[in-house]
């Protein structure tokens, strides 16, 4: 919705005039490429997206915060004194788990009123999550500050800690970093190359001469917290525990070589783990070398890494499912196709493909008709645009 509409909607609901409301915003995310690699200390290069979360928001004198959506039929009023008592809402835990995650971090948190509106579509692989959470660490933040008379910076940094915490400890899914990372600290038209495990990163522009990147909708719904994802995170940690026997030094897999790896590979004695870690260890070493390809040009090379990440989560890691190798595999067939692979968690949401400008009208039709043909499902499409990171919009 656009910005103008969400104001009057906000004060269609709660009143009062536009004086004294507040606007926030943080965007979703694709990842580029480096997946499942960043809650094993490895390396991940994705962007945030101009599709965002958009909340306008008034402080109220109690100390209640009321959550409405453009979207929703909903309506959330929670006590800020017991934060702790609404984990089991349908729509509203994240926002809800941010304040509880900030007050106990000492934060001040304020009542308020707030109204949401999401243009990352839910459940899609990109980070509807981590686009409330960073918007709503940005807004307590402000708020905090304002109480308390500090003025300082806002530290991004910080807000995308706040909004994985919320996930582990509110939300209950063990996510890496990546996402909120790449909403609270996103640049316009550049990818963020990321150390997950020192938070060391680089900016990369996206240059891509005479090429789109292209998102494809499997519009099948994932799960992240009942899926498989809390469960590949624990399948690392056993490897990396087997792995620890010949290599006693290393924390994470994100820190082990490919050679460090072929030579210790046989303490890994489950044959499923092994699989695992073997993704993780190549992946991380595919991230190094697109990132490599993007700096010199090499868009070739980049989409072929690309594909190989995607064959990789198929047949090793085991997150992609048919309807995500239909759409990649669809889309390696259109000529001008560089490369396409599934992006985010998998079991669902979104493949993002790098595609010739000329071939993009070509790319959306033959994709689409034949992975309805196959699927039954139709899928959407979106010319991405890359955007700017979480703020206060003034
Ligand atoms: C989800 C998680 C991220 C990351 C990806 C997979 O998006 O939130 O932390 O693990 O899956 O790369």
């Amino acid at each position: 919705m656009e910005l103008n509409k969400i104001i009057d909607k906000f004060i269609e609901i709660y009143g009062g005039d536009k004086s004294d409301l507040r606007v926030f915003a943080s965007p979703g995310r694709v990842n580029l490429i480096g997946e499942h690699t960043d809650y094993n200390g490895g390396f991940v290069f994705p962007a945030a997206l101009t599709m965002k979360t958009t909340i306008v928001a008034r402080k109220r004198k109690d100390n209640k915060i009321v959550l409405r959506a453009t979207d929703l039929p909903d309506v959330v009023e929670a006590d800020i004194n017991n934060l702790d008592n609404y984990r089991d809402l349908k729509w509203g835990n994240y926002q809800i788990g941010i304040a509880y995650e900030m007050q106990n971090r000492g934060f001040d948190i304020v009542g308020c009123d707030l109204l949401y509106d999401d243009t990352v579509p839910h459940g899609g692989g990109l980070s509807s999550s981590a686009a409330i959470e960073v918007s709503t660490a940005v807004m307590f933040k402000t708020f905090s500050d304002e109480k308390n008379g500090i003025k300082e910076e806002i530290d991004m940094v910080e807000m995308a800690k706040i909004g994985q915490m919320a996930e582990h400890n509110y939300v209950g899914v063990k996510c890496g970093i990546m996402d909120q990372f790449a909403s609270a600290m996103g640049k316009k038209d550049h990818a963020i190359f990321l150390d997950c495990k020192t938070l060391n990163y680089e900016y990369a522009p996206l240059a891509f001469e005479g090429k789109k990147l292209i998102l494809t909708n499997t519009n099948k719904k994932h799960s992240l917290g009942a899926s498989k994802y809390n469960e590949r995170r624990q399948e690392c940690e056993k490897g990396l525990e087997m792995l620890k026997k010949g290599l006693p030094d290393k924390n994470f897999l994100g820190e082990i070589s490919i050679e460090e790896f072929e030579a210790n590979k046989h303490l890994i004695t489950d044959e499923i783990v092994l699989k695992r870690v073997t993704h993780v260890i190549y992946e991380c070493d595919r991230v190094l070398k697109s990132v490599k390809a993007l700096k010199d040009g090499d868009m070739v090379s980049f989409g072929k890494y690309m594909n190989q990440s995607h064959d990789s989560l198929k047949d090793l890691y085991e997150v992609t499912g048919d309807e995500l190798d239909t759409l990649a595999y669809e889309a390696r067939k259109i000529d001008g196709v560089l490369g396409s692979r599934m992006t985010g968690a998998g079991f669902g949401g979104c493949t993002v493909s790098i595609v010739d400008e000329n071939a993009v009208d070509t790319f959306i039709a033959e994709v689409g008709k034949n992975y309805t043909e196959k699927t039954g499902i139709v899928p959407s499409f979106y010319v991405t645009e890359i955007g700017d990171g979480g703020r206060e919009i003034k």
